[in-house]
Formats: C-alpha cells, structure tokens, sequence
C-alpha cells in the first residue's frame, strides 16, 4: 500500500473520519460524530456492498470498496473501528501504518499479545490509539469515583458487578464462536464493568475466571465470571451474561456506606439515554440516600476527547494502557480457568471421604 501524505489537522476544520466496520454500533457512533463539532464522518467501509451503500447514504459520507481505497481517501485524518473485535489488530496496524489516528471500540482485540501489538504500532508511528470504553464517562460512574475519592463510603473492601444483554444468535454470526469471540460475554459485556473497576480502584493484581457455554448455539462462552484483587484490597467479582435480560449493576461495599448503581438497560444502545434510566443509592446502614447523576453524552465526549488527542498530539482517557489493562483482566481469567486453578468441592468431598474410608479399613 502506498502512503499518501497527510496535512496536519488546522484547529479551524473539521477532523476527516472514515467508519470502517458497519453493523449495528456503528451506528450509534455515527449518530454521536453528527452531534460533534469537531469531526466529521467522510468514508466508511465494509465488506459487504449493500451495508456500504445503507451506511454511506444515511451519513452522506463516501463509500469506499476496499480498505486500501479508504485508507488512501482525501482529507482523512483518522478511523473508527467498530468490526468485531477479532479483527481489531489486524486493522488498527493497517491504519497506524498509514499514519491514520485510530478509535478502536472496545474490547481493544481479543488477546494480550495483540493489544501489546497495537500499542507498540501506534507509538512506533505516532498516532492516536484510543479505546471506546465510553461507559467511565456516564455521569453516574463519575459520581461513583467522586464519592470513593471523598471517602463518602469509608474504605471500600469490595464490588460486584453485572452486564447481561441478550443477544440474537444466528450460527454464522461471529459472536457465536470461541474462535471469532474468544473470552464470550465476559471480554464482550463484563469488559465495562472491569474498565470501570479499574477506574475506580487501579491495578488489578490478581484474576481468577470461570467461563461456559451455557444456552448459546455454536460454541461461544455466554457466560463468564471474573474474580479481581485490586492491588488497594478491594476484592470484586464481575459477572457477564449474553443469554439474559438486559442489565447493569455496579455495587461497592465500603466501611462507611455501600453505593449501588443499577440501570434500567431496556434503552441500550441509546449510550445517551443510559444515565437517565440509572439510579445511584448510598446506604450506610441508617438511610437510603439517592445521590444526583448529571446525564452525560458519553460518546460526544469521547469523540471530543479523540479530537483532541489528535490535534494536541496528547492522550486520550482511554488509550492503549487503559484498553490493555481491561483485555489482561479477561486474559488472566481464561487462562486461570485454563489451568483449572480452582479447588473442586465436589472433589474435595470425594477426597476426604475416600481418606476417611481408607482410614476406617
Ligand atoms: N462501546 C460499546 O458500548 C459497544 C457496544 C456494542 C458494540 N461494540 C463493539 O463494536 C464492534 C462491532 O459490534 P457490532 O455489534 O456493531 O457488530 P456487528 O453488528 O456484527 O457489525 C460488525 C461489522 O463489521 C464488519 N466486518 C467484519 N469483519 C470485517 C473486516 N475484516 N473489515 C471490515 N469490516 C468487517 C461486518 O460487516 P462485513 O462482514 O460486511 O464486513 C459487520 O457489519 C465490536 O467490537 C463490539 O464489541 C461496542
């Protein structure tokens, strides 16, 4: 592939965006740059030339037949990934490459060796990597984080969290598959709730993982549990769930108070729509206490902070480290379920009272 030459991004115009990878949450994304002053959606590309066509017409942008066509469209500065997240390295080398700035949607890909691989690309030529891990920015969890921060909850010792979000489940479709969806519902859906936990607490120290195939055709895990030692104490669990209604909760268990975040998820995709549907309570054993949430856009604003990023050469919020970080939580889940670290109780018991039996002979 050839590499055109790109002009700096002028503080005046607009950033030239292309949207590469058109299903459903590119839509959304789409919709949001509409709302944002500072990009403009210019090209799109899939494979698929119908999709192109629906996609290109609803945001009168260019339609582009092949990557290296998109890649090499006038006036463009950065790309949106929202393919499935199997194919997220792949792509994001591509365009670093190209010396294109890249917003891949979260999960950043779908092992550590590759988001490792990104971030190293995106440094080696000096592009913006952000990560679409929007859900920190809802206004309710930055009323989770004020209020840990001012000690409202005491010292917090540990969190449970929950995203469940029923999908269709058509056989060749890529989330059907350990192969295209490595990781299931819990690197698909839990991956929010672990961003936001390592938001709000840092380091993750120590992960253990259980995963199954409980309902879904194909393969794919639809369920999947993290446990998570912070490197401050706090021991959180993470539960992720794609056979099951739509939810969110996000709890935290502190000294002095609990603070409980529990949405109404019947309005996803709407991102915008969330914080209204979302109730934030602080209980400290004496009263229930709803605590204000001022509704935020959150994907305006990550699109903003892109802008930003791009123009002031800076990082965004949620850059490599910060999409690496929640990709090594799920990592160290499957392998820890790999290796079967776990204790069986029912082998356990077997155990003990084939010992008591041998004791008793
Ligand atoms: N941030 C959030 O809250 C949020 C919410 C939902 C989804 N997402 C993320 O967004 C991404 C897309 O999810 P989705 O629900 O929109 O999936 P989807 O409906 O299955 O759409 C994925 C699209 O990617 C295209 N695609 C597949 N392989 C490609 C390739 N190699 N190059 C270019 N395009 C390719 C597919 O079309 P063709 O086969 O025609 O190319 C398809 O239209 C995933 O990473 C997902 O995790 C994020």
């Amino acid at each position: 592939m050839t590499m055109p030459e790109r002009d700096e991004p002028q503080a005046t115009r607009r950033i030239g965006v292309a949207m590469i990878g058109l299903g459903n949450w590119s839509y959304q994304l789409g919709h949001a740059i509409r709302r944002t002053p500072q990009v403009e959606l210019i090209a799109c590309y899939t494979r698929t030339p119908e999709k192109r066509e629906r996609f290109a017409a609803t945001f009168s942008c260019a339609n582009a037949s092949t990557l290296e066509e998109l890649l090499n469209t006038p006036s463009l500065h950065a790309v949106l990934i929202a393919a499935p997240a199997h194919v997220h390295t792949e792509l994001t080398v591509t365009c670093a490459r190209h010396g294109l700035h890249v917003f891949v949607e979260k999960p950043m890909t779908v092992s550590l060796d590759d988001a490792l691989l990104m971030s190293a690309v995106s440094q080696e030529n000096a592009v913006v990597l952000m990560v679409g891990h929007e859900m920190r920015r809802l206004g309710s969890v930055r009323a989770m984080k004020q209020l840990v921060q001012d000690g409202a909850l005491g010292q917090v010792v540990s969190a449970s969290a929950a995203m469940t979000l029923s999908g269709r489940f058509e056989p060749d479709n890529w989330r059907c598959h350990r192969d295209s969806n490595r990781g299931g519902a819990l690197m698909q859906l839990g991956i929010h709730p672990i961003e936001n936990l390592n938001y709000l607490f840092g380091r993750p120290e120590r992960v253990q993982g259980a995963f199954a195939n409980a309902v879904a055709p194909g393969d794919v895990d639809d369920v999947g549990a993290a446990i998570i030692s912070y490197e401050g104490g706090v021991q959180a669990v993470v539960n992720a769930s794609y056979v099951s209604p739509s939810s969110q909760r996000l709890s935290l268990y502190g000294t002095r108070a609990n603070l409980h975040l529990v949405t109404d998820m019947r309005v996803w995709p709407d991102a915008a729509a969330v914080d209204a549907t979302t109730e934030l309570v602080l209980e400290d054993g004496v009263e229930r206490r709803q605590m204000a949430i001022t509704p935020r856009d959150v994907l305006v604003e990550q699109m903003v902070d892109f802008a930003e990023s791009i123009r002031r050469g800076g990082s965004p919020e949620t850059g490599p480290w910060e999409g690496l970080m929640a990709i090594a939580v799920v990592e160290a889940a499957l392998r820890s379920a790999a290796k079967g670290g776990a204790v069986h109780p029912g082998r356990l018991i077997d155990e003990l009272t084939e010992k008591g039996a041998a004791n008793d002979r």
